[in-house]
């Protein structure tokens, strides 16, 4: 069932009460984990080199880092600033399998001043498990972190 993101995006602009980005990444990670159904992983990861993303704060097992831009979906996301949704990851050549038991993928890239800061990563085990409501739900989840946060400019310039 899709969650009701609205109540999700109200309840996360409550729930990010600092403006710190390192106390926001860790709630937010963890309030998805919480409250979106048949996820494995939540994390960012964050654009703090040149075209490489590092590790940031993640709900689930330990992950894949670094990730460079002409690699996986994390990647594709970093290079063309477009949303990513995979119905299999099994089907993309170059995906980075960090656990064999997700199958599906959402990964939204977050964009501060037109630079890329970093990305949201959603891993399921589920194929298909994400929809044109659930992308458009985590991209409104991700505007809030967004507003709710001072974001450093961590991103090469
Ligand atoms: N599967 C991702 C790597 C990150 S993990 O899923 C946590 C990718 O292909 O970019």
């Amino acid at each position: 069932m899709t969650p009701d993101y609205p109540l999700l995006a109200r309840q996360l602009h409550a729930l990010l009460d600092t403006r710190d980005w390192l106390t926001n990444s860790a709630q937010t990670c963890a309030f998805i984990m919480q409250e979106v159904g048949e996820l494995n992983w939540v994390g960012f990861y964050l654009h703090r080199q040149p075209n490489i993303l590092s590790l940031g704060p993640f709900q689930g097992k330990p992950a894949c880092h670094p990730i460079p831009f002409d690699k996986g979906v994390c990647g594709t996301a970093a290079r063309t600033e477009k949303s990513q949704r995979i119905d299999d990851v099994h089907a993309v050549a170059d995906h980075i399998a960090c656990d064999s038991a997700s199958n599906a993928e959402l990964v939204v890239p977050i964009m501060v001043k037109g630079h890329l800061w970093g990305v949201l990563d959603l891993d399921s085990p589920v194929r298909a498990r994400f929809n044109d409501d659930d992308q458009s739900g985590i991209e409104a989840l991700v505007k809030v972190f967004i507003d709710k946060t001072e974001l450093p400019e961590i991103a090469p310039s």
